[in-house]
């Protein structure tokens, strides 16, 4: 244990737990520097946060600027840098997002679109899928279904919640058309036996699932989605916290997948690391928010928005890049599933790809996740996992990576890989 890790766990609640022993000091681009000087390739991203690397340029003037002229009034009172933000977001966006309301975190801002949801609405009950992430406060742990572990100890959680299958097609062993038409067929029957479709305010999901394990939703279980929505009046909330902001190779996946969603979640790496989320949804579904029946304090705060109106300006320039970034890293992780049979499914989208690690067939491998991460440090980069039994490799570099650097860091994926099965 460093000093500081002592010092951490004296005074830091063990409820966050810190896997890693590096003190960071500094973040550049694609890399930070610990205190020794030693550098790091953080394909970690702070949790697909600093899509832009650390400290982009432009970024960082926009918030400098910002913050030696006004740092906080409140939303009352008018100040330009949130209306710069949510005119370049809403200009982004999709055809269906015509106004914004900016909070403070992800959780925060699926509580938002779901409290806006149920009162434009007038319907109760919201649909989930298995496998979702959707925040740690107590709404938004009622919809959480990525790892039971989240929510033991805090039950009752909020009712007339309903859980219905995502498409797990590796999980399960099945073709994407199956797994689709098998967690459709569910959803039948969920609206057969359990709830009346008319008691729906909203879908709530995740095109992409993040915590859950990365799996895409493909464009014809969103269609469905979408279909089924329309013909039921109910709103289709799409959470892009995770997804958003270029991370899936356009600025929103529900643009990757042409499915227009109601309501747009967003956060994470909507100001590149500085506090900032945000629901986006037409203007008539706003008008059923009537005045003072939603507020925050601190939500859409003059930095944040300077910061992230210059995150948008930014990705204009680097989404078109990332087509390329990906196909490397596709072609790469589908030449190292062929040499290691540690890894059993590569799948994503974008620079939002999973590598499912795996033991006798198909059995997740938790121990081989673990022992890569802990080599990767050692050889110099950081990455995550995800999924419930946490051995799928999160792979999330920053969207602008050098594709040296991208080369790099799945290079050492390769080496540690290498290590395990050794
Ligand atoms: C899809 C999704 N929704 C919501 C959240 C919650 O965001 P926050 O941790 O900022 O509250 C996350 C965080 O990982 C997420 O991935």
């Amino acid at each position: 244990m460093t000093d500081l890790s002592t010092r951490i766990s004296n005074i830091i609640a063990p409820v966050i737990t810190t896997d890693s022993q590096v003190e960071i000091v500094e973040g550049d681009g694609s890399w930070v520097t610990d205190v020794h000087g030693k550098r790091y390739l953080d394909f970690a991203t702070g949790i697909a946060v600093t899509n832009l690397g650390h400290r982009p340029p432009t970024v960082e003037a926009a918030a400098r600027e910002q913050l030696s002229r006004l740092w906080h009034v409140g939303g009352s009172f008018l100040f330009e840098s949130r209306a710069n933000a949510a005119e370049k977001i809403i200009a982004a966006a999709p055809d269906s997002i015509e106004q914004m309301f900016f909070m403070n975190s992800g959780a925060e801002a699926v509580e938002g679109a779901i409290k806006l949801a149920k009162k434009t609405s007038g319907r109760q009950g919201v649909i989930v899928f298995r496998g979702g992430f959707h925040g740690r406060t107590m709404g938004s742990v009622s919809y959480t279904t990525s790892k039971a572990k989240y929510r033991r100890g805090y039950h009752p959680l909020l009712p007339s919640v309903f859980v219905t299958p995502f498409p797990h097609p590796y999980g399960w062993g099945m073709s994407q058309e199956d797994a689709n038409e098998y967690a459709l067929n569910e959803l039948r029957l969920k609206f057969k036996h359990e709830v009346m479709p008319d008691e729906i305010a909203a879908f709530l999901f995740e095109p992409l699932q993040g915590e859950g394990g990365y799996y895409p939703a493909s464009r014809e279980f969103m269609q469905a989605i979408r279909d089924l929505a329309d013909e039921y009046g109910i709103l289709m909330i799409a959470d892009e916290v995770q997804t958003g902001f270029g991370r899936t190779g356009d600025f929103f996946t529900s643009q990757v997948y042409g499915v227009d969603p109601d309501i747009l979640v967003m956060g994470k790496a909507i100001a590149n690391g500085l506090p900032l989320s945000g629901v986006g949804a037409s203007r008539e579904i706003f008008s059923g928010w009537e005045p003072g029946s939603h507020g925050t304090t601190f939500g859409g705060n003059p930095v944040s928005c300077a910061a992230s109106a210059a995150v948008v300006d930014m990705l204009h320039e680097v989404i078109p890049g990332i087509a390329e970034r990906s196909d490397l890293a596709f072609t790469r992780f589908g030449d190292l599933q062929e040499r290691h049979r540690t890894i059993g499914d590569v799948r994503g989208l974008g620079l939002m790809i999973g590598i499912e690690l795996v033991k006798n067939g198909r059995e997740p491998d938790s121990e081989a996740f673990a022992q890569i991460a802990r080599t990767a440090e050692d050889l110099g980069m950081f990455i995550l996992g995800c999924g419930p039994d946490y051995n799928v490799i999160r792979f999330v570099p920053p969207l602008n990576v050098s594709l040296d650097d991208l080369e790099m860091g799945i290079d050492i994926i390769d080496r540690a890989l290498t290590a395990y099965e050794s």
